[in-house]
C-alpha cells in the first residue's frame, strides 16, 4: 500500500509541478482551475494519511513555515551590484561608445534589452536542483534571508527541470503587478488599514513579512533577469543564452527581453517600450541594456561597484493631469513662507498624489497658476511632486488668484516680502510656533548639536505645552517633565536628559551651525569658525569683516551680521553659555592653507564603506567645500553605488570622477 501510495504522491507532485510551470512561467495553462485544485487536494489528503511521504519540495509545503521573530542575514556568494543610469540618447550613446573603446572595436555591439522591474532585487540559489535559499540584496554583501516568503510564490519553482546545475545562485526582481496591488489596497482601506504608496513599497513589505501566511496572500511575482555564482553545469557564453538557460530549468524571464544591435538598437527598443509602459501589467521604470557577449563582460569589468557593461536607461518623471483645490502656505525653520498645492488625488508614476510644492510667489507668477486651473504635476523618483504648468485651454471662467497672506497662517505676525525677491517670511522669529519647531528640529539635528531622541513628536508637545520658548530652554529640561509627554516613559525621558546634557560639548562650527542662521551650512559654519576661532570675534565682526571668509559673500555676511544683530539671538545665544554649551576656544586660523581649500567637490551614490557624512567631514577638515550639484567648477566627484544623473553631468563635463579606493589612496588613508 505504501508503496502505491509512494509512486502516486510523486506522479502528483511531478504534474502539479508542470502545470505550475504551464500556468505561472509560460502563462500558457493545459487545465482549468478546477482540475489543478483536485490534484492538489489528493496529494494533501495523501501526505495527512502517510506524513512520511511528506518531502520540503512538495507543493503542499509552499507555505509550510513558522513565523519568524527576525530574518536571518546571509552572505550573497558573490556581491549584488547596482547600475549606472542614463537619462538621455546622448548618455546611452556615451555608453556604447565606452564599451567600444574598451573592447577596442568599432563595430556595433550586440546587446539585451530588458525592461527594468521596479521591485525588489533577490537572489535564490538552488543546491542539486532544490529551492536552498532566497536572500534580499541588502547593502549588496549581505542580505536577509527570505526563504520561506519566496517559496510561497507559486511562479517560482521549489525544484529544478532539466539537467540543473549542482549550484545554482539565480538573480531577479520581485514586484507586484499593478491590479494586484489595487486589489491589495482595496482590501487594506476595507479593513482599516494603511494603503501602500506604490506597487514597490508593497512589493517590499509584503516580502518583508516575518509571517510567510500574510506574504503567501499576497499577488507577488518574480522575473529572474541574471545568473549568479553557479558550480557544475555547462557554460554559457552570452546572456541571451544564460536567459535561456535559466528558462529551460522552469525559472520565469522577462518575455520582453530581446537581443538588439548597437546603441540604435538600443534606442528603438527603449522608444517601443516605453509608448507600451502604460500597458504593462507591472511597472517598470526604464530600459536595461547589456552587453550580450559574456567574455566581454568579463573584459569591461566593473568600477565603483556598477557594471561597465550594462546601464539603466531611464524614463523620463511621470506627468498626470489634475485640478488646483487651493493651496495653503507652509512655514519653514527661517520663516520663508513656502505655497504647497492641494490638488484632487490623482495617480503620477505609481503613487497617489494630492499635494505638490508650487516653489513660491515668483514660480506661481511666471507659471500664471491659479486655484481652480487644471495643472500638470509631475514626480520623479523620490522627489517631492511638483506643479509643472497650467493646461491654459482648460482654464474656467472662475479661476481665482493665489494670494499671499498679510499675516503668518501659523502665527498672525506680520509677513513680509523683500522688494525683488521670491520669498515671503513669516516674522514671527521664534514666537511662531512653526518657526520653533522647525529651529528646535535643526538644533539638535545629527550634524549639528546631535540630540538623540528629539525628534518631531516630542518637539511638536514641548511646543504645544510651552515648554521650550527656544532651543536655550532644551537644557532647562528634567526628566520628570519629560515624563509628562505622550508616548515617552521614563527611560525615554531620562535618555532624553541625558542626551541632551552631553550635547553641551560641543565644536564652534557645531553650534554655529545649530544656531539655524539663514544660509549658513556646515560648510559656511566651520568656515566661520575656522576665520575667527572664537564665538566673540564673530559676534563682533561687521559685514565687511565677514565678507573676508572664504566662500561668505555679501548676502552671508548680512545674514550673518544681522542675526547678531538681533537682541532675542543674543539673548539665546547668551543663555546657551550660560546653560553650560561649550566647545573649545581657538586662534583664527585662516592663514593657514589647506590641501583641498578652494575646491569644490560632489558626492553621489552611496559608497562601499563611508558614510556620506564621514566622507563629507573628510573633505571639510581638508578644507574642501562640499557641493550638491556638479558644473563646470567642480573640481572632483567622489562616486559610489547607484550614482546617477550627478555622475552622467559630471561625464559629459568632464570633471573627474573618482570611486571611495582613489579617495582613500590621495586622502592617504588606509584602504576601507
Ligand atoms: S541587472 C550587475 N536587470 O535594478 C547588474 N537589474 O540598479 C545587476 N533591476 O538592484 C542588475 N530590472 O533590482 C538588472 N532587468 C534588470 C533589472 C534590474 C530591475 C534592478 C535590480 C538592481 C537595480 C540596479
Amino acid at each position: 500500500m505504501t508503496d502505491a501510495a509512494r509512486r502516486r504522491a510523486e506522479a502528483l507532485r511531478e504534474q502539479i509541478a508542470h502545470h505550475n510551470h504551464r500556468y505561472y512561467v509560460l502563462d500558457d495553462p493545459e487545465i482549468d482551475d478546477f482540475a489543478y485544485d483536485a490534484l492538489l487536494r489528493e496529494l494533501q489528503a495523501l501526505e495527512a494519511t502517510h506524513p512520511e511521504l511528506l518531502t520540503p519540495d512538495s507543493p503542499t509545503q509552499r507555505v509550510g513555515a513558522a513565523p519568524l521573530a527576525e530574518f536571518g542575514t546571509v552572505r550573497h556568494p558573490q556581491p549584488m551590484l547596482s547600475l549606472e543610469n542614463a537619462f538621455s540618447d546622448e548618455d546611452v550613446a556615451a555608453f556604447d561608445r565606452r564599451v567600444r573603446e574598451r573592447l577596442g572595436t568599432g563595430d556595433d555591439i550586440e546587446y539585451v534589452a530588458e525592461p527594468k522591474l521596479d521591485g525588489l532585487a533577490i537572489s535564490v540559489i538552488y543546491r542539486h536542483g532544490l529551492l536552498e535559499r532566497a536572500a534580499t540584496r541588502g547593502d549588496g554583501e549581505q542580505g536577509e534571508d527570505v526563504t520561506a516568503n519566496i517559496r510561497t510564490l507559486r511562479s517560482v519553482p521549489l525544484r529544478l527541470m532539466g539537467d540543473a546545475p549542482a549550484f545554482l545562485e539565480a538573480r531577479g526582481e520581485v514586484f507586484m503587478p499593478v491590479a494586484g496591488f489595487e486589489r491589495l489596497n482595496a482590501d487594506q482601506v476595507a479593513r482599516g488599514l494603511k494603503p501602500f504608496v506604490n506597487p514597490r513599497n508593497a512589493a517590499a513589505g509584503s516580502l518583508r513579512q516575518l509571517d510567510p501566511r500574510v506574504t503567501a496572500t499576497r499577488p507577488l511575482e518574480l522575473y529572474f533577469y541574471a545568473l549568479g555564482a553557479v558550480e557544475g553545469g555547462t557554460v554559457r557564453d552570452s546572456h541571451d543564452a544564460a536567459l535561456k538557460a535559466l528558462r529551460d530549468w522552469g525559472l520565469r524571464t522577462s518575455p520582453e527581453a530581446r537581443r538588439v544591435r548597437g546603441s540604435a538598437g538600443c534606442l528603438a527598443y527603449y522608444a517601443d517600450l516605453q509608448s507600451r509602459r502604460a500597458a504593462l501589467a507591472y511597472q517598470i521604470d526604464g530600459v536595461v541594456y547589456k552587453v550580450d557577449d559574456l567574455a566581454s563582460q568579463e573584459k569591461l569589468g566593473f568600477v565603483s561597484r556598477a557594471p561597465r557593461w550594462a546601464i539603466a536607461h531611464k524614463f523620463p518623471a511621470e506627468e498626470a493631469r489634475t485640478r488646483l483645490r487651493s493651496v495653503d502656505f507652509q512655514v519653514g525653520r527661517t520663516g520663508a513662507l513656502t505655497p504647497v498645492a492641494r490638488l484632487e488625488p490623482v495617480m503620477v508614476g505609481g503613487a497617489t498624489v494630492g499635494n505638490a510644492t508650487l516653489h513660491n510667489l515668483d514660480e506661481i507668477a511666471r507659471k500664471d497658476i491659479r486655484i481652480g486651473d487644471t495643472v500638470i504635476v509631475r514626480r520623479a523618483g523620490d522627489v517631492i511632486p511638483e506643479v509643472v504648468r497650467v493646461d491654459f485651454e482648460r482654464r474656467p471662467d472662475d479661476t481665482l488668484p493665489i494670494i499671499l497672506p498679510a499675516s503668518c497662517p501659523v502665527c498672525g505676525s506680520r509677513v513680509d516680502r523683500v522688494e525683488g525677491q521670491a520669498v515671503a517670511r513669516c516674522t514671527g522669529a521664534l514666537r511662531c510656533q512653526a518657526q520653533r519647531h522647525e529651529a528646535l528640529r535643526h538644533f539638535a539635528a545629527r550634524r549639528a548639536m546631535d540630540i538623540d531622541g528629539l525628534g518631531d513628536a516630542v518637539i511638536a508637545q514641548l511646543i504645544e505645552r510651552d515648554l521650550v520658548q527656544s532651543p536655550a530652554d532644551l537644557y532647562l529640561l528634567d526628566w520628570e517633565q519629560l515624563a509628562q509627554l505622550e508616548r515617552l516613559g521614563e527611560k525615554s525621558a531620562r535618555n532624553l536628559v541625558a542626551a541632551i546634557a552631553a550635547s553641551r560639548s560641543t565644536t564652534l562650527p557645531r553650534f554655529l551651525f545649530a544656531l539655524g542662521i539663514p544660509d549658513v551650512g556646515e560648510s559656511t559654519a566651520a568656515a566661520l569658525a575656522r576665520q575667527f576661532g572664537n564665538l566673540d570675534a564673530l559676534l563682533s565682526a561687521d559685514a565687511t569683516r565677514l565678507e573676508q571668509t572664504p566662500d561668505v559673500g555679501p548676502v552671508i555676511a548680512a545674514n550673518v551680521a544681522g542675526f547678531f544683530a538681533d537682541a532675542d539671538n543674543l539673548r539665546i545665544v547668551a543663555a546657551l553659555r550660560a546653560r553650560g554649551v561649550q566647545w573649545q576656544e581657538g586662534e583664527p586660523v585662516a592663514a593657514v592653507a589647506l590641501p583641498l581649500s578652494g575646491q569644490t567637490w560632489v558626492l553621489t551614490g552611496t559608497l562601499p564603506t563611508l558614510s556620506r557624512d564621514e566622507a563629507k567631514d573628510l573633505l571639510e577638515a581638508r578644507g574642501a567645500k562640499v557641493a550638491g550639484s556638479v558644473s563646470k567648477k567642480t573640481n572632483c566627484v567622489l562616486a559610489g553605488e547607484e550614482a546617477g544623473s550627478k555622475l552622467a553631468k559630471a561625464i559629459e563635463l568632464g570633471v573627474p570622477v573618482i570611486d571611495e579606493a582613489t579617495f582613500r589612496q590621495q586622502l592617504g588613508l588606509p584602504a576601507g
